[in-house]
């Protein structure tokens, strides 16, 4: 069983569209063991970003996240990571398919919406910089065993 960090963005934040983010995850079957809404630091940001941090739009991803609020998710499931992924759909809004959440909902390739994390080390990472061991509870849900 994977666990991955998703965040909805300020721009989903601000356009009403945690609901219609959380039910796809909901629908497609995975688990919710952690959410809240808050305000990313910038320290937070750029340890997150911290990959691209040579990259010339660092600045512009860090001013961005923290910019307003955003809803930070742990969810579980079977290759969850991968999974979500290709829901979220791609990150320039140009190649993301209807269907998918970025090619449903976003116009603007860094306004995209939803941040997933892209591996199992990045997802550990991810989960610890924004959630606490004890703010994630695992819980039987009977339906795991239709899906
Ligand atoms: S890369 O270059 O392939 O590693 O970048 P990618 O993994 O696709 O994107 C990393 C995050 O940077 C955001 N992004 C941008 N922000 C600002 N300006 C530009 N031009 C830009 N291009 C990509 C992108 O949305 C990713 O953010 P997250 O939060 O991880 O989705």
């Amino acid at each position: 069983m994977q666990r991955t960090y998703l965040m909805v963005k300020p721009d989903g934040v601000q356009r009403g569209l945690i609901g219609e983010i959380v039910a796809r995850f909901e629908r497609k079957g995975f688990q919710l063991v952690g959410a809240k809404l808050m305000q990313v630091t910038r320290e937070q940001a750029e340890f997150h970003y911290e990959e691209h941090k040579e990259k010339a739009f660092f600045g512009e991803l860090v001013d961005f996240i923290t910019s307003g609020p955003v809803f930070g998710m742990v969810w579980q499931g079977d290759d969850v990571i991968a999974l979500s992924r290709l829901m979220m759909g791609k990150t320039n809004v140009m190649d993301s398919q209807p269907g998918t959440i970025r090619g449903d909902f976003a116009a603007h390739t860094p306004k995209n919406l939803i941040h997933g994390s892209d591996s199992p080390e990045s997802a550990e990472r991810e989960i610890g910089n924004f959630f606490k061991p004890e703010e994630l509870l695992g819980y039987d849900k009977a339906i795991n065993r239709w899906i």
